[in-house]
Formats: structure tokens, C-alpha cells, sequence
């Protein structure tokens, strides 16, 4: 769908978008149409239930001989709470709206309002990304679609002041929505799709926009020890896969460039070590000798959503050129059970040279970011280290599918991601960590096992990773209850949300880009 902004002259044909403020308030667009259309608006809203709240809509066929085609009220609830967040929400409801229709193109009135927090060109660019997330779709696995059932839509034109302006501003948010997309598509297809193998080509394709990529087999992590990522895929038919992505936006501090530890210079620039972003990637989580049951094991291909997410970060940031350094790395693993997998009762040695006993199989994503986060710290040294990952079903009773569970050794950090969060629709949740959690993952036979008792599954979890940080301040998203909407959302369809990319690419514009 091609989305362009104009002069915010309505115009006289077609189909044609205006806001309504809470208790049925017209916008100055809503009131110049009702009064060409000798009040039909005000008419229809008073024959339904629409009062212009938030995500309500009202679409009014235009009268005969009107020139219009279709008229849509869209709620914009109150004029001082119209932030960003709300305007991708209204977005959102408009593509949602427009979608059963059999129309091609749409324009939408933006205006300048003065109780709002935005100017208009804001506006207009924040309902264009709703525009646009709201209207992903993943349908290329459906042969047979009528054309009645494809979407229709293929254009729209938001009219506002200053429409240069909300051009320039909506390059950026476009270029995050394209990371979105690359994340949903990645998550949504199926594990016979997107393998380890697979989601490397994908991630080696990146490099196009100027992203080094270096792609890791199961030969070169057994020689730098990586044993439990490795121990997790050893069952499946498929080659395990760990994917670096580095995107250098300020250019490389001289340890990176020598590849040698020893000379690194005190001298090197502390802002341009890189930040480090770590994604879990089981394309396929049968739970291995553990197995899951049979029930609902069709989700788990969303296992490798974490990874998911930094490929799409990554090339949200590639495409903007952000200006920060940031290193993405993708664990990637199969978790199958064979005549190969790993037993109940095997020990592992770590590549940080931590030994762990495996008493569940289906633990397996805490095995897999336990080397891929070690040998992140190790080869980087990066400022702080963020990981993503479905880690546990317990994160969903504890907080369903509203919000993620945060973990963190640093509370500016946290704090930083959570105001990220809440500024993008992204919400999380800080969880605790404790010495009293980490004595559940003690061991009879090695340094730790891979699971707790009955109680706190998602903060032993996290406790697990974190002996695998050192003093790197760490963050941990355990994204699992909020990676997959099971109905439509405001900038979601149902489906992968790709949650995380929006949140970090936000967290690194705040506080970590240069301008
Ligand atoms: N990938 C799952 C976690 C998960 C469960 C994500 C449901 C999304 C929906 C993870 O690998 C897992 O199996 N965790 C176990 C851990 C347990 C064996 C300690 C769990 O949560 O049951
Ligand atoms: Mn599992
Ligand atoms: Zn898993």
C-alpha cells in the first residue's frame, strides 16, 4: 500500500477519512463535509452509537449525488490525549475499517488542532505508521483467494499542513515499520520454512544495506565451545546456525577493527563500543526428549520470535542509518527429539566454561542465549547487552498478554526500557531477580541445572542467564505471552506482533544516538 501526504484540501470524489473528538466534537474537516453534505455526518452519528471515542468507527455510504463514495467517522477520543501512541491506534482502525471495503484509494484529513500535544504534520505521520503496521498481512501460503477476499486498498493520501514535513518525519517510522514486517514475516511462516539455515540467508541478504554479517555453523561453536547452544539442536536433522549482524553508524573502535584484545587502547571512545542485542531462535520447539504435548504444539514455530526481532531491528536501524554502533546475534537451534538429542541428566559445559545439568530438554531457550550471550560479552565488550526471548510459559501467567516480563542487573537501564516501552505500545513489566531465585538452579553433579522448582519458572529462568553476563549491565525481555496476537490489535493484526523491534529501536534513538 503506497501511503503519501497532500495539502489538506478535502477533496470532492472517492472516499474520504475524518476525525470525530470525544461526545460527537466534529473536527474542522468533519465540519466542512457535514455542511456540504447537508449534515449527513451529525445525521448518521445520531442514528448509531458512535460518539467519537477512541477506536470507534463509522462509515456512512454517501448520499446520491454527493461526488463521495464513502465517508468514515473515525474516534479520536480527547483532543489532549491524541499522542503517539493513540494516533497509530487510530491508523490502525482506519486500515481496519477500509479493509472490507472494495475501495482503492482513501484520503485522510488530518487537522491542526489546538488542545493536541502534536501539530498536524506529527499527527499525520504517526497515523500513517498505524496506516501501516495495521495493515501487514500474511497471505502468500492462500492459493486460491477471491478477489473479493484480497485487499482492496492500495493507496492513501493523508492531508495535512506542512505535508513535506510530515514526510521527512514519517521516513524514519517507515523504515521501522519495514524492520516490523521482516520480523512478522520471519515469525509467522512455518518451521518447515524458516529454519536455522534458511534464517541466515535471510540475515546474510542484509547485508545490502550495509550490515556485516557473519554466519557461525555447528563447526566453528564447536571450536569456541559452544556446547549447550549446541547440546539443544543436536537432535535435529537441521544445522544449528548463530547470526551476527553488526551495524557500525558511528564507525568501529580500533579493538574491533585489529580483531585483537591485547592492543585495544584505553583511549577508544566509550561511545563507540557497541550495544548488544541477543535474540532467542528455536525455529521449532517440540520441547526435544522433554517432549510437549500434542495440544497447541503447532504455536512453538513463534519460538525463535527473540531472533526474529533483532534481524528486524537491525535492519530498521541499517535502513534509517542510525547513528550508534549496535551488534545484533541470533541463536539459532531446532529442538527435536532423535536418537541424538540430548537426555534428561546430560551435563553441558558452557562456552564461559560453566558446566550445567539438563534435567528438562524443554528448557532449552535459557541453554541456547547461555553461549550466545557469553560469547556476545566476550567477542564485543559491548556497553550492555539486551536479550529477547518466548522463554517461558510461566511469563503468561504471570502477566498474560498485556505486557513482558523485564529482567535487569541495572536500574537505569530498566528504567529506560520501560519508558521506551510505554512510549511505543510496547509495554513491560519489571520482574525481581534475588540470590533466593538463584539457589533453586543449584546442581548435585554441576555448577547449575537448567530448571527450578514449581514456583517463579520465568525469574529462574532469568536468574540462569544471568550468570552468563558478568558486570555487563543486562536486560532480559521475556516476550512469550506478547510475540503472537491471537485477535487484531491497534497496530497489530492478528498474528506475529513482532514486539521488541518498535521498543528497542526507540530505546536506541532516546539515549544512545548521536545527532
Ligand atoms: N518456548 C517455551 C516457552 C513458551 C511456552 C513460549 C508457551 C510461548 C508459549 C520454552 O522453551 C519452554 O518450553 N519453557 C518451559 C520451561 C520449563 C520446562 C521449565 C515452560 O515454560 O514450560
Ligand atoms: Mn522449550
Ligand atoms: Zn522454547
Amino acid at each position: 500500500m503506497k501511503i503519501s501526504f497532500a495539502a489538506p484540501d478535502l477533496p470532492s470524489t472517492g472516499v474520504v477519512v475524518v476525525g470525530i473528538l470525544a461526545d460527537r466534537e466534529l473536527s474542522p474537516s468533519a465540519r466542512t463535509l457535514d455542511a456540504e453534505l447537508k449534515g449527513a455526518l451529525v445525521r448518521a452519528m445520531e442514528a448509531s452509537r458512535f460518539s467519537g471515542k477512541k477506536d470507534q468507527t463509522l462509515s456512512i455510504l454517501a448520499p446520491v449525488g454527493s461526488g463521495f463514495e464513502r465517508i468514515l467517522l473515525v474516534g479520536c477520543g480527547k483532543a489532549e490525549e491524541l499522542d503517539a501512541p493513540r494516533l497509530q491506534g487510530i491508523g490502525g482502525s482506519i486500515a481496519a475499517a477500509l479493509s472490507g471495503t472494495s475501495h482503492s484509494t482513501a484520503f485522510v484529513a488530518i487537522d491542526g488542532l489546538e488542545r493536541a500535544p502534536l501539530s498536524a504534520s506529527e499527527m499525520a505521520a504517526e497515523v500513517a505508521l498505524g496506516l501501516r503496521l495495521r495493515s501487514y498481512r500474511f497471505d502468500k501460503y492462500f492459493t486460491r483467494q477471491k478477489e473479493e477476499e484480497k485487499p482492496a486498498l492500495s493507496a492513501i493520501v493523508l492531508g495535512c499542513a506542512d505535508a513535506d514535513r510530515a514526510a521527512r518525519l514519517f521516513q524514519p517510522k517507515e523504515h521501522v515499520a519495514d524492520g516490523v514486517a521482516l520480523t512478522r514475516d520471519l515469525v509467522s511462516e512455518p518451521a518447515n520454512v524458516v529454519h536455522p539455515q534458511s534464517f541466515a540467508e535471510t540475515a546474510r541478504k542484509l547485508d545490502a544495506l550495509g550490515l556485516e554479517v557473519d554466519v557461525l555453523g555447528e563447526k566453528e561453536m564447536k571450536r569456541l565451545g559452544m556446547n549447550a547452544l549446541l547440546a539443544v539442536g543436536q537432535g535435529s536433522e537441521k544445522e544449528s546456525q548463530l547470526v551476527v549482524l553488526q551495524w557500525w553508524g558511528l564507525g568501529k573502535p580500533a579493538e574491533t577493527r585489529s580483531q585483537e584484545k591485547e592492543e585495544q587502547t584505553a583511549a577508544d571512545d566509550e561511545s563507540l563500543r557497541p550495544l548488544a542485542v541477543v535474540g532467542k531462535g528455536v525455529t521449532f520447539d517440540t520441547g526435544g526428549i522433554s517432549i510437549k504435548p500434542a495440544a497447541n504444539m503447532e504455536e512453538m514455530k513463534w519460538d525463535m520470535a527473540g531472533a526474529g526481532a533483532v534481524l528486524g531491528l537491525m535492519r530498521a536501524l541499517a535502513l534509517r542509518k542510525a547513528k550508534v554502533n549496535v551488534v545484533g546475534v541470533a541463536g539459532l537451534v531446532e529442538n527435536m527429539p532423535s536418537g541424538r538429542a540430548q537426555r534428561p541428566g546430560d551435563v553441558v559445559t558452557t562456552m564461559s566454561g560453566q558446566t550445567v545439568e539438563v534435567i528438562n530438554t524443554d528448557a532449552e531457550g535459557r541453554l541456547v542465549l547461555s553461549d550466545a550471550l557469553h560469547y556476545t560479552i566476550d567477542r564485543f565488550q559491548p556497553r550492555l547487552i539486551v536479550d529477547m526471548a518466548t522463554l517461558t510459559g510461566a511469563i503468561i501467567i504471570a502477566l498474560g498478554h498485556e505486557q513482558a516480563g523485564l529482567f535487569a542487573n541495572d536500574d537505569e537501564l530498566a528504567a529506560r526500557l520501560t519508558k521506551a516501552g510505554a512510549a511505543v505500545g510496547e509495554p513491560l513489566w519489571r520482574m525481581p531477580l534475588g540470590d533466593e531465585y538463584d539457589k533453586q538452579i543449584k546442581s548435585d553433579i554441576a555448577d547449575m541445572k537448567n530448571v527450578g522448582n514449581r514456583g517463579a519458572g520465568s525469574i529462574t529462568a532469568a536468574q540462569f542467564l544471568q550468570r552468563f553476563v558478568g558486570k555487563t549491565p543486562w536486560a532480559h525481555l521475556d516476550i512469550a505471552g506478547v510475540a503472537w496476537a491471537k485477535k487484531d490489535l491497534a497496530v497489530v493484526p492478528k498474528g506475529a506482533s513482532a514486539f521488541g523491534v518498535r521498543l528497542l529501536d526507540r530505546f536506541i534513538a532516546d539515549s544512545y544516538e548521536v545527532d
